[in-house]
Parts: structure tokens; sequence; C-alpha cells
């Protein structure tokens, strides 16, 4: 089979929506077709490049951000948060490892939501389930959960404006080394985290200092300045990633311009399914998830056929076992690739195999679980002598109380006190910078 933007249509698409109305569907796709590129093929291809260096171990990637971006949060200051956050992470383990971290958000785009069940029962009554805001409403009523195609619009124009405003920030100014103090949100700044951030932000402004003082022109240097932060989607909704496929006219090659970096989640990724075919064809990075099912001759099969020319960051495993599964399924997944001779980058998810519903009702992950995971994580990889190459993360810049546990240890009677998560639970910006501070070890180690 030849690979076209839209062959994947012959196949089987699992968590698709049921779009009611044919005639919005084809005029939002219409649209769609023909909408300006959200990133460029240049972009996608040096985040190919870095996360090769990811490979190798000259780097660590750092991926984050929300579960489900929402149509509500949409305001300057909640990407500034949540660039803030990424930011202070970034410092800390670069602080920690001397290694650049490459930064890729989830952000701009992670509006779309794979689901493990049809629908959703709330004291009795049933709905169809929430599939992200650019599907349908995540408000407990009929009409809210109908998928309206027009949804794919707006969610184009919201990932547009915030890679707008995360261009802006990352070289304009705000990502500046010279401003790492005002990257400590206030609540976050009281804190033992915030506090040790501090002295790290203190010590940065005496080397600056120092480099200045020996006569660097500290200001001709951009890496002191700017930042890159690269977009990332899970590639669930394929009419909308089709859609925003475009031809590189300097290449030739087709690249899917809705993000730089799109991933296959744990339920899509079947070899032969819709997914996997779309994503074989575009030349992004791409991410795939595996879960504890995720067999060793599958995954042979699924690099077959996404990266048939083994090119260095092209693919990238993110492995999402669950604390306590990394020691027994991790191993097979990295034999196999050792005997294929692969090249990939072996990222951890320490997220959605510790997910559970405590006894007060809520979804939630132990901050205790996430930390495991990603020790085990790297004391397997340590042991193959292969490269832990980075963490990926859900998480807010917000001070919500939507995972259990940490140092400021939430407990199950204060979930509900900020619960705020449109799908999975986050970790807020204190457990987030506690755990950049302890990944930071594992890296010094
Ligand atoms: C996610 O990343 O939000 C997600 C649904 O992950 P997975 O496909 O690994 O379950
Ligand atoms: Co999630």
């Amino acid at each position: 089979m030849t690979w076209t933007p839209d062959s994947w249509s012959g196949l089987e698409a699992k968590q698709q929506p049921e779009w009611p109305d044919p005639g919005s569907l084809e005029s939002s796709l219409d649209r769609l077709r023909v909408v300006p590129p959200l990133v460029f093929a240049g972009e996608a291809r040096q985040l190919t490049g870095a996360l090769a260096r990811v490979g190798q171990g000259e780097a660590f990637l750092l991926h984050a951000g929300d579960c489900a971006e929402s149509f509500r949060e949409f305001s300057a200051d909640s990407i500034r948060d949540r660039l803030k956050v990424i930011l202070q992470m970034a410092v800390v383990l670069t602080y920690a490892s001397g290694l650049p971290v490459v930064k890729v958000g989830r952000i701009a785009g992670q509006f779309a939501k794979p689901r493990s069940s049809a629908t959703e029962t709330l004291e009795g009554r049933s709905l169809p389930a929430f599939r992200g805001h650019s599907v349908n409403d995540d408000r407990f009523d009929d009409a809210a959960r109908v998928p309206d195609p027009t949804r794919m619009l707006q969610a184009y124009h919201q990932s547009a404006a915030t890679l707008n405003l995360i261009r802006a920030f990352t070289k304009g100014g705000f990502a500046d080394l010279r401003q790492i103090h005002t990257w400590n949100q206030e609540f976050v700044a009281g804190s033992k985290q915030g506090q040790r951030y501090e002295q790290i932000a203190r010590q940065i402004d005496r080397s600056l200092a120092f480099m200045a003082a020996c006569g660097i022109d500290l200001g001709a240097d951009s890496a002191l300045h700017e930042v890159d932060l690269y977009t990332s989607h899970e590639a669930l909704l394929l009419q909308y990633e089709e859609a925003l496929t475009r031809r590189d006219s300097l290449t030739g090659d087709w690249y899917d311009c809705s993000a730089h970096l799109l991933w296959v989640g744990e339920r899509t990724r079947q070899v032969d399914g819709a997914h996997v075919e779309f994503l074989s064809g575009v030349h992004n990075p791409v991410g795939v998830k595996l879960g504890p099912s995720a067999a060793p001759e599958e995954l042979e099969a699924l690099l077959d056929k996404l990266d048939p020319g083994n090119v260095p960051g092209r693919i990238t495993l993110i492995t999402r076992l669950g604390a306590g599964s990394v020691e027994e399924k991790l191993p097979p997944l990295i034999q196999a690739i050792q005997d294929s001779g692969r090249n990939v980058v072996w990222v951890c998810d320490p997220m959605h195999g510790n997910t559970f519903v405590s006894s007060s009702g809520y979804k939630t992950r132990r901050f205790d679980d996430v930390l495991a995971e990603i020790k085990q994580f790297f004391a397997v990889h340590q042991a193959h002598n292969t490269v832990p190459g980075g963490v990926h993360l859900e998480l807010t810049a917000e001070d919500v109380t939507e995972c259990l546990g940490g140092a400021e240890e939430i407990l199950d009677t204060q979930l509900e006190t900020r619960y705020e998560a449109l799908c999975d639970p986050r970790l807020n910006a204190r457990q987030s910078l506690d755990l950049a501070f302890q990944v930071g070890e594992m890296l010094q180690g």
C-alpha cells in the first residue's frame, strides 16, 4: 500500500467520534485543509535532531503538560504559567545533570482524548463519554456530549493563539536566564522546593555575573535569552490530523503541521490500524506509548512500519508500565530494541500506569508511585546500558489537589479542595518542581 495523507481511512480507526452532521464535518475539514500550518517542517526536523541527541545521552527530554487542554483555560496568564513550570523544571534538571534539556509541551493542540469506556455514568445516569474539547464538552448533559466538528476549528484557533504566545514568550525575553527568579510563582516560592529553586537561581545569577566580569558578552549569545519549546499532542482525531498535513516545499516530504511531535496512544497503536498507518507517512518525530501489554514482537512490527529507515530521533518510546511492573515489563522491550539494532529514545511516562480511583471517588495518582516508576526506569536502563532519555508528565501550573502526597502531603480527603482536571489528575506546580529535583538527583547518580 502506498501512503497518502488519507490512506488510513481504509483501515480500522479506533476512538473516532461519530459526528452526527456530515455537512458540518465536511465544511470544518474543508476549512482546516486550507488554514496556515501551525508548525513548520524545518522545526519538526530540528526536534528530530534534538531527540537524536537525547537518544545518545547528550540531552534529556522533558515532555510535559495537561492531560487534556481546555477551551476554558485560554488566557495569557494560563499559557505563561504553564511555560513557567516547564522552564523551572528544565533549569533544575540542567543544573543537576549538566545536560541540555529538550522541552516538549503537551500544549497548543492536546484537545482529543481516547476513553476506556464509550459511556460515563453519574448517579445512575449514562451519557456518551467526554472525548476532549475538540470533540464535545465535559458538562454532564446530553446536548454537551454530542460531537460537534466545529470544535476542531476552535481547537485549531486556540492552538494557533497559544503557540503564538509561546513563541513570543520563549523568544521575546521572558525565557531569558536573567528572568529566572520570575518563573517561581508566588504560591511555590514559599515552599521548600521553591526555596531550593531560589538557591539555584542565585547561583546562576552569580555565574552570569562572573562570566560578564570576565569580559564575555552575555547579550550576544541567544542561548542565554531564548529557548525552544516544542509542541505535541496525541494524534487521535485522524480527520483533523490529515487536514493539517502539508507537503514540505523544501524536501517534498509530508508533515503533520498540527504540532512538532505527534504520538500514538496505548489504545490506538495497532500495527495494522489507522493511526499507525497515518503516522508512518508523516516525517515528524513520533512518540509511541507502551503499556504493560506491549509485547516485544509487536514493538518490532510497529517500528518496522513507523521507522523503516531507523532514523535517529524519529521514534520516542514512551513506556507507561506502572510502578512495580517496570522491572518485569521493560527488559524484554529493551532487549528487542537492542537485538534489532534500533535507534530509539526511551522516555518514562510515570502517570498513566499509576491511575486509580481513591476511596473519596476521585481519579488520582500517588506522587510516590510516580517517583517510584521513574526510579525503576532509570535502574533498568542502567542495568542494560541503555539511555533513560526523559520523562513524560501530566502537570499544571495551578495549585490543584489532584495527585496524592508529595512534600505537601495531599490527602484523599483533600482531593475535593481543588480538583480541576478535565481528564487525568495532574501534578501541581509544587509537586512538579519537587519531582524535577528528584529526577535531577537520579541524573547525577
Ligand atoms: C495520555 O497521554 O493522556 C493517555 C491517554 O495516555 P495512554 O495512551 O498512554 O493511556
Ligand atoms: Co492522560
